[in-house]
């Protein structure tokens, strides 16, 4: 009994080492506390201001060292929100990668700024760094939607939309079809830089009613979306 109570702290660090702790949930834009921060308008200090350094490469350069300094170690190297000290807040990271596809500049600006703290997340707030440096950032980060963020993006959504179906919350159906028009909203983003201001939702239903009247999608597809959207608002999972 002694060499097991002896033993039994080696063992813990042994489970923890292999992975058995509790994993921090999947970033779900959709979630209550997510959708929270997504559908607050982003204050008038900040609202409507567009990048000065869209695209300018220097800045670009400037804000992924800064990136990977201060940033990564919870966003991830690539901005996959899967950095190692991912989950080490009670909330999941924003994959900025594939999420500032849907967020505006001035949000992005808003939320380096001034942190997580309104929203009681552990996301820091950076008011010491120059308005340079955080659009640095900024311009970094818009940089990152590429192509294979987009498929990481639809990965992703795939995963979280496994235990819904599982619970028979969302048919498979519903699920495919959300997949598809969440393919289309990433895409169709990742090809207009003039939208990127605003929140998330502004985005969304803006580039959402483009993609109706390009014939990219359909109404009904449009509504499988939103049923699937609003499962996912009124459900914990
Ligand atoms: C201690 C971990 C941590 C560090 C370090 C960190 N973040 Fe975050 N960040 C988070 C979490 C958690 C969230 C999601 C909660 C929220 O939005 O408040 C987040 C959200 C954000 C958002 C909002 C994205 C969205 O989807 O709403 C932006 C933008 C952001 N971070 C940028 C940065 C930048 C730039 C840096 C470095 C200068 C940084 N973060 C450093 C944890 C971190």
């Amino acid at each position: 009994m002694k060499r097991l109570s002896l033993l039994f702290p080696f063992i813990c660090i042994l489970l923890v080492g292999c992975g058995l702790q509790t994993e921090p949930a999947l970033f779900n834009p959709y979630a209550p506390e997510t959708f929270q921060r997504y559908t607050t308008d982003v204050p008038d200090d900040f609202a409507g201001l567009a990048n000065p350094l869209h695209g300018d490469e220097a800045a670009i350069a400037a804000g992924a060292a800064l990136y990977a300094e201060q940033c990564a170690v919870c966003h991830g190297d690539q901005g996959l929100g899967d950095g190692s000290a991912a989950g080490v807040g009670a909330e999941p990271v924003s994959p900025l990668a594939w999420s500032d596809l849907l967020l505006g500049d001035d949000y992005l600006f808003w939320r380096i700024t001034e942190g997580g703290g309104e929203f009681g997340s552990s996301m820091p707030a950076y008011p010491y760094f120059t308005e340079q440096q955080r659009w640095g950032l900024v311009a970094y980060i818009s940089s990152l939607g590429t192509q294979s963020a987009v498929d990481a993006g639809i990965a992703h959504m795939r995963e979280v939309l496994t235990p819904y179906v599982t619970d028979g919350a969302v048919i498979q159906q519903d699920a495919d079809t959300f997949l598809t028009v969440f393919s289309a909203l990433l895409s169709y983003q990742r090809t207009q830089t003039s939208l990127h201001i605003g929140t998330m939702l502004d985005i969304e239903t803006a580039a959402l009613d483009d993609l109706i009247t390009l014939n990219v999608i359909t109404p009904d597809q449009l509504e499988a979306y939103y049923i699937v959207s609003q499962t996912m608002a009124e459900t914990k999972n």
